[in-house]
């Protein structure tokens, strides 16, 4: 995207997807589905709300096989999220892509997509996927950190303090778990709805011909 669109491939394909975030992003979506998962089973077993999820959507069997895979995916999602943000910060990709970001233009966009017409020039994101794209990492570090507190609440109580304690770090890593699943089906809708984004996100080339974005 941004300065890697255009600035590689041959004359019909331009690459619009950097490796480095190829494969962070598929790493994280396959941490991400095991951290929420086992989350879900994790949660069953002391609900905070008066409800529980359908054990058939929940991995892990039991409170201690889900600890396992939510301790185990922990370690992967954070360190491939450090990855990301040190190449996004490094490499220039989050100021070539998710930036200028301007309310004014989220907006404009947002009602334009209300009335059907969504932007997808190849290489660029338009303005509401960079607010989403900027949110959801901005809530992945949330739940990492309200995750810690969680985890433990000795260690990690000055940040916990922040965050109301150890309930308050529960209900806001609850939260932050609830606005990433929105995300994830808002994405993925948006990505059956312009499919040709997809390739691009595995092969990391498009077509040049001027059209083909916007998930
Ligand atoms: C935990 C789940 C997910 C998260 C947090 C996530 C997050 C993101 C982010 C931040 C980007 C922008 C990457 C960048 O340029 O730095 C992105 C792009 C993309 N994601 Fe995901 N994603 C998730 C799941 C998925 C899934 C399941 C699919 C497959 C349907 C998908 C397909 C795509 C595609 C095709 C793009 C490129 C969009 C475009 O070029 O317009 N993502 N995603």
């Amino acid at each position: 995207m941004g300065t890697t669109a255009g600035s590689k491939g041959d004359g019909r394909r331009i690459l619009v997807h950097p490796l480095a975030v190829r494969i962070t992003h598929w790493i994280n979506v396959i941490a991400m589905l095991v951290m929420v998962m086992s989350g879900w089973r994790i949660y069953n077993a002391s609900p905070i709300f008066s409800f529980k999820f359908p054990v058939d959507v929940t991995l892990g069997g039991w409170l201690g096989g889900a600890l396992q895979w939510h301790f185990a995916a922990m370690w992967v999602l954070a360190i491939n999220g450090i990855v990301y943000l040190l190449y996004g910060v490094i490499a220039g990709h989050f100021k070539a892509n998710f930036l200028p970001l301007t309310p004014r233009a989220v907006l404009a966009e947002f009602k334009k997509a209300l009335h059907g017409k969504i932007s997808h020039e190849v290489g660029v994101y338009n303005a509401v996927q960079r607010a989403a794209y900027v949110g959801v990492v901005a809530v992945i570090v949330v739940v990492v950190l309200s995750g810690l507190v969680v985890w433990k609440p000795v260690q990690f109580q000055t940040l916990g303090a922040l965050m109301g304690g150890f309930e308050g770090a529960r209900i806001l890593h609850f939260f932050a778990m609830a606005a990433i699943v929105l995300f994830v089906f808002v994405h993925v809708v948006m990505v059956a709805i312009v499919p040709k984004t997809f390739l691009p996100m595995l092969t990391g080339y498009a077509k040049r011909a001027g059209e083909g974005h916007g998930s």
